[in-house]
């Protein structure tokens, strides 16, 4: 395998603005100077597993422009193979973010170049694939994509893992495909919406009636709270995440998924990779931005 990790997704040039509270319709607010940093959930995944020390691809597609060259330079100073990340059709993506002075964002994303990653783009990216011992998606590309990615990589072996973000209305084949699903609080109750008594419960409710739909393994991240690893045998336990002061929690469901990914992956049991994925979360948190702010395996054990 030449890959511990294969991201099939997306990037962005996060543009961040922060503010003291966020505008109602019709106002204006002032906010600071701007910052744009890379970013998108695809292009976050890779750099959290390639610093962590993952031998990471990065299968996307960004415009030829100064943000899609941003983000390839960052992605190639992290260690992360870009020969899957494809160039044109469209703008790079672009996320407006707001962050708030409790570290919380809001974010509108143009898709621009993510949306334009196709099936076929993904057929062509066969040996890639065939390359990876998993393979790791989210929701800024095409559904069709994803679901074609899902297939191509079942087929060749690879381990899936899918974060549902931003939640869409999901194939119940691809849902059924993934060995391991991530998602919040948000994403666990949205993939539960034709499931009201469930969708109201637990977490722990919820990661057995998202299991009933076919993943092997569901974790649901909790925040400040850690997370939960449930898996088909019917065992669900929380790990607590080591308290932080939150300075900015963008991307840092991003660094999670892509450690635990990389971990579980790599053979650790899921509570061990869960339990490692949360530090890499909870470091991601004290520091602005997204991918800047994940950290090293030394300052994982450090924290
Ligand atoms: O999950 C965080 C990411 O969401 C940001 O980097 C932004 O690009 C949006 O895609
Ligand atoms: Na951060």
């Amino acid at each position: 395998h030449g890959y511990d990790l294969l991201v099939v997704g997306s990037a962005n040039a996060d543009l961040v603005v922060a503010v003291e509270r966020r505008p109602a319709a019709g106002e204006t607010v002032l906010g600071s100077d701007l910052a744009t940093h890379p970013g998108g959930k695809g292009a976050n995944q890779a750099v959290a597993a390639a610093r962590l020390g993952a031998a990471t691809g990065l299968l996307a597609r960004v415009g030829d422009d100064a943000h899609g060259r941003l983000l390839l330079d960052t992605q190639r100073a992290c260690g992360v193979d870009t020969r899957g990340v494809l160039i044109g059709a469209a703008p790079t993506g672009v996320a407006l973010i707001t962050v708030d002075p409790s570290g919380d964002n809001s974010i509108v994303v143009s898709p621009g170049a993510n949306a334009r990653l196709t099936p076929d783009d993904v057929r062509a990216a066969g040996e890639l694939m065939a390359a990876a011992k998993v393979v790791s998606l989210q929701l800024e590309i095409p559904l069709e994509t994803v679901a074609e990615a899902v297939t191509t990589a079942g087929r060749a072996g690879a381990k899936v893992v899918l974060n549902p973000s931003p939640p869409a209305p999901l194939p119940v084949e691809v849902l059924a495909a993934c060995d391991l699903l991530v998602v919040n609080e948000h994403e666990a109750r949205y993939l539960l919406r034709d499931a009201p008594a469930a969708a109201e419960g637990t977490p722990e409710a919820w990661a057995k009636a998202l299991l009933a739909r076919g993943p092997r393994s569901v974790v649901v991240t909790l925040g400040a709270a850690g997370a939960l690893a449930a898996t088909g045998d019917g065992t669900a336990v929380r790990i607590p995440s080591p308290r932080v002061r939150a300075v900015d929690t963008t991307g840092a469901g991003d660094a999670f998924t892509g450690a635990l990914a990389w971990r579980w992956g790599a053979g650790d049991e899921l509570t061990e990779a869960v339990r490692f994925a949360v530090r890499v979360g909870a470091t991601a948190v004290t520091r602005p931005g997204a991918q800047q702010s994940y950290p090293t395996a030394a300052e994982v054990a450090a924290l």
